[in-house]
């Protein structure tokens, strides 16, 4: 199957609901083929496009955020090209909602490979000044469903792993240049990054050796809502059009999740060329 990317041809934010179906591409030999995949944070950015390259290498997807309506935009586009793709709604900043989204998943799909968590969410802001209840979201968001999802999805990941037709199965946590470089007024979303690059690398120790490979995408400065909307960060003296877009850091977990079985790429950096910090 193949599927157009919704984001493709430098789309603006405004533009990056799913569209249009495309040319076709063989699905037989498709790399994931006979593998689920869950990716969180799919209504939009990075997390569609992730979605939408998964299924192009073959993988039924589960998709999760809260907007529903963009996450069946997201769903026909995919099932248009061919794929399978099932929606799940979730505030994902609730602990309970995570982990059943998990089981959802689990129960379109009757099994995981592949879990992305890439929902995030980033307000800007010093510590002094900061508001609570943003610091909490990102905690609750970046780190905490993480974690919950991460720990819910592992016993799934450790069945594909030993039974699934790759022989091993993949988790994608989606921190930032941020989880590496601190920045004065960005402290709070960097710390709950640097929490995601920490419990990455746990989790990698953990699992060596049982099939599942853990890793960790930091992205620079891309063309989303999250960094063109109201929150987000100063664009560092590089013009937005020369930012990444989101089918930029797709590629990148794809690359990831597509390695041959002993092969586990577990850290990749990827800034726009024109982005010095
Ligand atoms: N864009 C950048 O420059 C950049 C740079 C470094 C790292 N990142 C990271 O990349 C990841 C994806 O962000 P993006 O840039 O693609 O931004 P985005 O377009 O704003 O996507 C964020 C996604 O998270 C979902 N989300 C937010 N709050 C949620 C909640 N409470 N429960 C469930 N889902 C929720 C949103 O969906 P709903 O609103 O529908 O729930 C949306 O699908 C994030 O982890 C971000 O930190 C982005």
């Amino acid at each position: 199957m193949s599927v157009r990317d919704p984001n493709a041809g430098h789309a603006e934010p405004a533009d990056q609901g799913a569209t249009a179906a495309g040319a076709g591409v063989a699905h037989g030999d498709a790399p994931l083929a006979g593998c689920a995949a869950l990716v969180t944070g799919a209504s939009s950015g990075i997390g569609a496009a992730t979605a939408l390259s998964l299924a192009r290498q073959g993988a039924a997807v589960a998709v999760v955020a809260r907007r529903t309506g963009r996450l069946e935009d997201l769903a026909a586009v995919i099932r248009d090209g061919g794929g399978s793709c099932s929606v799940l709604t979730a505030d994902l900043e609730d602990a309970a909602q995570a982990r059943r989204t998990v089981e959802e998943a689990v129960a379109c799909f009757a099994r995981l490979d592949v879990l992305v968590n890439n929902a995030g969410y980033v307000a800007m802001g010093t510590i002094g000044e900061g508001d609570a209840a943003e610091w909490e979201r990102m905690v609750d968001l970046n780190f905490n469903a993480v974690l919950h999802l991460s720990q819910a999805a592992l016993p799934h990941l450790l069945r594909a792993a030993a039974n699934g037709p790759r022989g091993v199965a993949d988790l994608v946590n989606v921190s930032s240049v941020g989880g590496r470089v601190v920045r004065r007024n960005n402290g709070v979303y960097s710390a709950t990054k640097h929490a995601v690059g920490a419990l990455s690398e746990a989790l990698r120790q953990e699992v060596t050796g049982r099939g599942i490979r853990v890793g960790l995408i930091e992205p620079g400065m891309t063309v989303t809502e999250m960094a063109t909307g109201p929150g987000a960060a100063a664009a560092r003296g590089v013009p937005q059009d020369a930012w990444l877009r989101a089918e930029d850091i797709a590629r990148a977990i794809t690359f990831v999740i597509t390695q041959p079985p002993h092969v586990a790429v577990n850290e990749i950096m990827v800034r726009p060329t024109a982005q010095e910090h």
